[in-house]
């Protein structure tokens, strides 16, 4: 009896340790997801990687902050036993919003299967495009506490487009597609929040560094960056404007951009506005003009007009700083001598450029660290360049103003929350700490 009772207790404590650590293993739901990011020292694109496939294996990719999806290369080396295309008239191919379905009479294998739905994968580095299979496969990424990676979280039905290997042309070496953070509902953000339910947020802090990783967030904060900054705190907050006409490569009539816009209003060089053409600075009903941010562009391009104020207008402002101008280089035409340009946290002491968005007290204020690029024997230039006189956007905020601030979108609310020079705060987007904890 006293036995019985025992091993009764004993099996019933067995069973319930074994249930609970089945539920953890089952119900682990992470808060947020990490990726890393370096930046290509050749072609300036910033890359991250993903776990992919069955079995899985490292992907490397370049971030597309305004991207529509993830696609890879499946015409090479593409091995996986979870690949699965998207049959035709499919959930998947309208969460998608695919209408073009077709056969492809070489397969099947992946990228080339009959009766599936396709999409326009786009290399927004050389502006190509060109039809790929919707797919779904597993994805594996980080979770994290906001703080340390942790235990790994897999997507089992991730859908993403194939592309063939010639889309891959422009691309940094290594990378095999490209990750579309753009807020389509397929963009990355979108499927990790719903595959985990948290918030339709995400964040992306860009590291200019050759050796430190910058970091992307899906999910809310903390993002916890060394020593003990947690970067979601004392943000900015802009609108995120909707461009009405899409922004891909190939759309359908009445999509809209899935690129994240924000409401410039002005420019301001150390206090003084730029006399600009403020028409250029909305968005009009065919879709032209505003600004957009970007990681495919590493420098800001400014509208021809545009440029040509901010340029004279910095020139000036340097000027009044006893900063002298020299030659052009490296196809940049704004240059200076850096010997009377003083040192501070924030980077060389140059005029500050201020993009005033909503309101005059709210703007983005960008110094010396992220408008001067060193380009060796004394010489800073200003990393902007002319886009020409009538680009879709008339202002593109490009990678290297973006190094070192923190960038999170929340597509819920459509608001954007940004930091401006974490410098200020003693900290750099290489500050967070990869080291895993689990
Ligand atoms: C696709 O369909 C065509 C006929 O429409 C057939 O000839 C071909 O074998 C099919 N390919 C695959 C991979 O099923
Ligand atoms: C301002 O820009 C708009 C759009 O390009 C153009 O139509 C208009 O003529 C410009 N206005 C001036 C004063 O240049
Ligand atoms: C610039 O140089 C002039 C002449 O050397 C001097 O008088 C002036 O104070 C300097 N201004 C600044 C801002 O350093
Ligand atoms: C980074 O995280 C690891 C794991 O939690 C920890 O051991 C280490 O001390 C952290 N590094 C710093 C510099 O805080």
């Amino acid at each position: 009896m006293a036995l019985s009772l025992q091993h009764c207790l004993l099996f019933s404590l067995l069973t319930t340790l074994l249930f609970a650590s089945s539920l953890a293993e089952t119900s682990f739901r992470p808060k947020a997801l990490v990726l890393p990011v370096t930046k290509d020292a050749s072609t300036f694109q910033y890359l991250t990687q993903i776990k992919q496939r069955t079995p899985l294996v490292t992907v490397t990719l370049v971030v597309d902050l305004g991207g529509q999806f993830l696609w890879v290369d499946c015409e090479n080396n593409y091995v996986s036993s979870t690949y699965k295309p998207a049959r035709c008239g499919s959930a998947v191919c309208s969460l998608a919003k695919s209408g073009a379905c077709g056969d492809c009479y070489a397969g099947p294998k992946p990228g080339c299967n009959n009766n599936t739905c396709g999409l326009f994968p786009d290399n927004t580095i050389t502006r190509t495009a060109t039809g790929g299979e919707v797919a779904q496969d597993v994805v594996s990424v980080q979770s994290t506490d906001g703080s340390n990676p942790g235990r790994s979280v897999s997507v089992s039905k991730f859908i993403f487009v194939c592309a063939p290997t010639f889309l891959l042309d422009g691309l940094a070496s290594g990378a095999t597609g490209m990750a579309g953070l753009g807020r389509s509902n397929i963009g990355l953000p979108t499927q990790f929040a719903s595959a985990f339910s948290f918030h339709k947020k995400f964040a992306i802090c860009l590291s200019g560094s050759s050796s430190g990783k910058g970091v992307i967030f899906f999910g809310d904060g903390p993002y916890k960056l060394l020593l003990n900054t947690d970067a979601s705190q004392g943000l900015i907050y802009t609108p995120l404007f909707i461009n009405p006409v899409s922004t891909a490569g190939v759309y359908s009539q009445g999509e809209k951009s899935v690129e994240y816009f924000i409401g410039v209003k002005s420019i301001k060089i150390d206090d003084v506005a730029v006399s600009i053409n403020t028409t250029l600075l909305k968005i009009d009903s065919n879709g032209n003009g505003g600004t957009k941010i970007s990681t495919v562009n590493p420098y800001t391009l400014l509208e021809t007009s545009i440029y040509k104020a901010f340029t004279n207008a910095f020139i000036k402002a340097a000027a009044a700083r006893n900063i002298s101008r020299v030659g052009s280089v490296s196809g940049f035409d704004v240059c200076f001598s850096s010997v009377n340009v003083g040192h501070t946290r924030v980077g060389p002491a140059v005029p500050t450029i201020d993009l005033i968005l909503q309101s005059s007290s709210v703007y983005w204020r960008i110094f010396g660290a992220n408008s001067m690029v060193d380009v060796g024997n004394n010489v800073l230039c200003l990393g902007f360049k002319n886009a020409g006189s009538s680009p879709r956007t008339s202002i593109v905020i490009g990678g290297y103003q973006l190094e070192d601030n923190l960038l999170q979108f929340d597509l819920a609310t459509s608001t954007l929350g940004f930091s401006s020079s974490l410098l200020f705060r003693q900290t750099t987007c290489a500050n967070f700490n990869f080291t895993s904890n689990v």
